[in-house]
């Protein structure tokens, strides 16, 4: 029998090693023949370490399965499907896989992540044998024309990005995939690099292609130790296997790609201050212009992406068309959501844009795992905005949350209950700017500290509405004044939580303050 479970974070803080341990001793001692796929996850966090098993109806999924159930479990015939307390039925028909429109996942939690035979199998390779025949500008414009756009929360066109590069002319040129996943709530891609890290190999080998680059580096966050193993284990075999080396799949491209380990700063997720780190030096950001586009790793035009936006290439090269018919307004094809916090169902859902908040944190998240009710959602990590329930019909998109004053940035969605002080989140994103400020700039590295102080005094009842004053201007000085997002951004929760629940800053509520 063939049993499916994952190597991912998710599943192996839950005890996936150990119930994988379990499993292959008590099938010894029963004397079954069982063999253990180990694969990415579903996605579906309440659910780990979940176990499936291939049976003749599809794979039947049992979890959350805890160390020490095995023995009970195959006592109970899970082996063969049998129903069970822990059994959720066919795992393909659970209704938070049936929602969801899987590209840049499709194959998480499905294949073994390190089986080249089992990716193409699925589908893989397809995109970058399409652009091996092309032409490497055609390559471009066909990104340009899908309508992808950064996916680590710039949302910059990537295939004008990708332009820039292909047209500098130098010696050599870079693509880095930005690892180096700081903000809270999010996931993405540590799943896709544990769960299908030949997504990314294949999107990171498109663009070298695309641009003239030859070498890729990972820059992956040293939090990571499984993505590390199987990302630097799937470069291995991808080079093994000739998609990466001197001949990109017989093609007369050449491409490779090394896996290089942060140390772990915040900052080092700003795409200059990653180059700096990756050239050898302290984490510190550097002035733009000039852009990495033109001017980056070791002073060569670089790609700089996100390790969704690069192995979500590979699903739009292999059909353009279908990825540009999915979302909303200037936001093309899907988005992996990453739904965490006080959350009933967490997980990763995939999705076209245009799905609102209300939708992602009631009817997907089920609402709050302490049943109390939502009072506040930060989407887009700890520079991400607040937003109140009265903000729930938001459409999940670029534009739409720039509109109110936020950004879905890496599309972390973490929810909050009523308990919350929203005062004392201000304080925290300002404490956390001051742990993280690299301490280039003023505004961020003497901003965060005053700001925090400020945040405090108000807590205790000093002089509230002086510091309330002082904690906004601060605000203003750096949204307007810091030299990068860290700085610049801390604002958007800070401002967020005073303008919708003023209330928790001694401000009347916002319905007295309208009449
Ligand atoms: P940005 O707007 O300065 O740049 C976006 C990207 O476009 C950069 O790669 C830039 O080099 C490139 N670019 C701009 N103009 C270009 C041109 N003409 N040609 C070629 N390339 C060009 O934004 P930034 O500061 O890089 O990123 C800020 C975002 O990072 C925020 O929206 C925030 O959501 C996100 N963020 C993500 C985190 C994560 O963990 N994924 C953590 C913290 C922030
Ligand atoms: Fe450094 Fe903060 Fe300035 Fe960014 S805003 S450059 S993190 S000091």
């Amino acid at each position: 029998t063939r049993v499916f479970l994952p190597l991912d974070t998710f599943a192996v803080a839950c005890g996936a090693d150990e119930i994988a341990e379990e499993l292959t001793r008590e099938a010894g001692a029963r004397g079954l023949d069982v063999e253990i796929v180990r694969t990415g996850s579903r996605g579906m966090a309440w659910l780990e370490p979940l176990l499936e098993v291939e049976t003749g109806e599809g794979r039947i999924g049992y979890g959350p399965v805890e160390p020490g159930e095995i023995a009970a479990l195959l006592d109970a015939g899970v082996l063969d499907g049998a129903a069970h307390e822990r059994g959720i039925g066919r795992v393909e028909e659970h209704p938070f896989l049936q929602g969801q429109t899987r590209l840049t996942f499709a194959r998480c939690g499905v294949i073994d992540p390190l089986s080249l035979d089992s990716y193409r199998a699925h589908g893989g390779l397809a995109g970058l044998e399409r652009a091996a025949q092309m032409e490497p500008l055609a390559v471009v414009a066909e990104i340009t024309d899908s309508g992808l756009r950064g996916r680590g929360g710039a949302g910059f066109p990537t295939g004008i990005k990708w332009k820039t590069v292909a047209e500098a002319s130098a010696d050599r040129k870079y693509i880095v995939a930005n690892a180096d996943e700081g903000d809270s709530g999010t996931f993405a891609d540590r799943m896709i690099m544990e769960g299908d890290p030949f997504a990314l190999i294949e999107g990171m080998a498109i663009a070298g292609l695309a641009t003239g680059a030859t070498k890729g580096f990972v820059y992956l966050r040293s939090e990571y130790p499984v993505a590390i193993r199987v990302l630097t284990e799937a470069v291995e075999r991808a080079r093994a296997g000739g998609v990466l080396g001197p001949s990109v799949l017989g093609s007369p491209h050449a491409f490779d790609i090394e896996v290089r380990v942060g140390a772990g700063a915040y900052v080092c997720g700003e795409e200059t201050s990653l180059l700096e780190s990756l050239e050898g030096r302290r984490g510190q950001v550097r002035a733009k212009p000039p852009l990495p586009a033109i001017k980056g790793l070791f002073g060569r035009p670089t790609v700089i992406n996100n390790v969704v936006t690069l192995a979500s290439v590979p699903a739009v090269m292999a059909d353009v068309g279908r990825y540009k018919s999915l979302g909303f307004g200037r936001s093309r094809g899907t988005m992996p959501l990453q739904i965490a916090g006080n959350v009933r169902y967490g997980g990763l859902y995939e999705a076209p844009f245009g799905i609102t908040l209300g939708q992602i944190v009631d009817r997907i998240g089920g609402g709050t795992a302490s049943g109390r009710p939502v009072k506040a959602v930060q989407v887009g990590g700890p520079l991400g905005a607040y937003f109140p329930r009265e903000l729930f019909d938001t459409p999940f998109d670029y534009e739409s949350f720039a509109g109110r004053d936020g950004l879905i940035g890496h599309a972390g969605i973490v929810v909050f209950d009523d308990t919350a002080d929203m005062a004392r989140q201000a304080r925290f994103a300002f404490e956390f700017c001051a742990v993280e400020s690299c301490g280039k700039c003023t505004p961020c590295r003497v901003g965060a500290v005053r700001g925090r102080e400020a945040m405090d005094k108000l807590i205790a009842g000093e002089r509230p509405a002086a510091n309330l004053e002082l904690v906004e201007d601060l605000c203003n000085t750096m949204k307007f004044g810091s030299l990068c997002a860290l700085g610049g951004f801390t604002p958007y929760p800070v401002m967020s939580a005073i303008t919708h629940f003023p209330e928790d800053f001694g401000r009347p509520p916002m319905s007295e303050a309208a009449e």
